[in-house]
């Protein structure tokens, strides 16, 4: 086969970053320890078949794959909390993100993914975590989906000069695999301590995941998106409007959904300008 079409189908199957020194290879068939059994001693009677105790099944038989690694458990969702809540700038909350060892994709990332544009600008946007490329630059929203989220945001005369981007996941899950609910847990302390940071005048949750993470809300996206929902921020005494939207990369899988995505962008750019007329 040829040697760049593998490489190309691996990339596209997400398989476009080494995680390990070696590759482990899940199928191959492990060589169990084998049991040492003694001979009988040659007095010794024999028991019948139906006394003998039963003997727990072989490793042989089991064949399993290697462990996977542990997943980050509930302390270190506190111990993000308490460490988010120890930065008191967007300054102190990036190095404190960058320093934090108690989430596992922070080692496979090639970045920490902070946020891009305008933290003055009253408006932050939150999407769900970084892709391939988001990741190389350390940028939030510059791949494919950020692209048609710009030309989106473009056609309401907005630009990053006027609102904040972030993410609910600051790492790049490795190919792009969902994070874990424990992974959600652990990242979240460190958005809403950046959402209480910031002190938007409003909210942009962009898909179902940062919607869900933020609102708490259980029902779906389609469900939630088009109007605007108040969300309470712990360290904020008001709450702020979040208006939930679909993700622009849900948008480029599924065309016919942005008739909904117009709708939400002329909601936003009415309340913008009822704001600022305010
Ligand atoms: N999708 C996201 O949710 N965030 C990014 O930064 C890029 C793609």
């Amino acid at each position: 086969m040829d040697e760049l079409a593998a490489l190309r189908w691996q990339i596209e199957i997400g398989a476009d970053e080494a995680i390990a020194e070696a590759p482990v290879d899940r199928l191959a068939r492990r060589e169990a320890p084998r049991a040492v059994v003694p001979p009988p001693a040659p007095s010794a009677p024999t028991p019948p078949a139906a006394a003998a105790p039963r003997s727990p099944p072989s490793a042989a038989a089991r064949a399993e794959p290697p462990a996977a690694p542990a997943l980050p458990t509930v302390p270190a969702a506190r111990r993000a909390e308490e460490v988010a809540a120890a930065a008191a700038t967007r300054e102190e909350l990036r190095a404190a993100l960058a320093a934090f060892d108690g989430c596992g994709l922070a080692a496979t990332a090639t970045n920490l993914v902070f946020s891009d544009g305008n933290p003055e600008s009253g408006l932050m946007f939150v999407g769900e975590g970084p892709g391939a490329e988001e990741d190389r630059a350390g940028l939030p929203f510059v791949g494919p989906s950020g692209k048609l989220l710009d030309r989106m945001l473009a056609s309401i005369g907005l630009d990053r000069t006027r609102f904040l981007i972030t993410n609910l996941i600051p790492w790049r899950p490795p190919g792009n695999r969902n994070p874990s609910d424990a992974e959600v847990a652990i990242c979240l302390p460190f958005l809403m301590r950046h959402i209480a940071l910031v002190r938007p005048r409003r909210l942009v949750l962009l898909g179902a995941m940062a919607t869900r993470a933020v609102t708490g809300s259980k029902s779906g996206i389609r469900s939630l998106r088009g109007s605007w929902r108040n969300v309470a921020i712990p360290g904020l005494e008001n709450p702020i409007p979040a208006l939930p939207m679909l993700h622009p990369a849900y948008l480029l899988r599924t065309p016919g959904a942005k008739r909904e995505a117009w709708a939400d962008l002329i909601l936003l750019r009415r309340t913008l300008d009822h704001d600022a007329a305010g």
